[in-house]
């Protein structure tokens, strides 16, 4: 059977958000903030319209793979053990597969985002290990604001960093994690954004 696709439904992706907002509120206000400020990364960077709506994009689902962590796993109010962080690194290609069967026009480029969301500017990331430039700029945009964001809200098992405290961990991981870059001009965005900063 050929599914029949309107223009309007090809770029629409509510459904997804809906459902892991359902999974986890949490994860889906993280997403909302890493959505926006990543646009304005994206912006900063110059990036082109087809880049940059993938990127916004990507940074609404980055973390859409999340529906397939189980919850002991994904709720935990603790420290992950190995096991249970080899399962959480699991999200990034659920992530990936899940885009790639939406009807997005740009699912494979949002996909391809999804996927390296995690990979470490020295190569110590995941799933792929993928290194510096290899390392495509979009994620690498994704993984200082992804960290940011996990700092400066509040979990149960760790209260909310301050702006400052956030930063000084965002620059103890500049040039092993982090892109030296990308995490300057995070910086001269974060600290011009009216996004109130605690
Ligand atoms: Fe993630």
């Amino acid at each position: 059977m050929t599914l029949i696709v309107t223009p309007d439904q090809e770029n629409s992706y509510p459904s997804l958000v809906t459902a892991l907002d359902v999974r986890d509120a949490y994860t889906r206000g993280h997403c909302d903030r890493v959505c926006m400020l990543a646009v304005e990364m994206g912006q900063a960077f110059a990036l082109p319209a087809s880049d940059l709506e993938s990127l916004r994009i990507a940074g609404q689902l980055h973390d859409v793979g999340k529906i397939g962590i189980r919850d002991a796993v994904l709720l935990k109010p603790g420290r992950l053990t190995p096991d249970e962080w080899e399962e959480m690194k699991a999200h990034t290609i659920y992530g990936e597969q899940i885009i790639r069967e939406t009807f997005l026009t740009n699912r494979n480029e949002v996909a391809g985002i999804v996927r390296h969301h995690h990979e470490a500017y020295d190569g110590n990331g995941y799933p792929d290990r993928l290194a510096g430039n290899d390392i495509p700029l979009s994620c690498r945009i994704l993984l200082v604001i992804d960290a940011y964001d996990a700092m400066t809200t509040g979990r149960p098992y760790h209260k909310a960093r301050s702006h400052d405290e956030a930063m000084r961990v965002l620059q103890g991981e500049s040039g092993t994690k982090l892109d030296p870059d990308i995490l300057s001009a995070f910086s001269r965005l974060i600290e011009a954004s009216p996004l109130p900063v605690a």
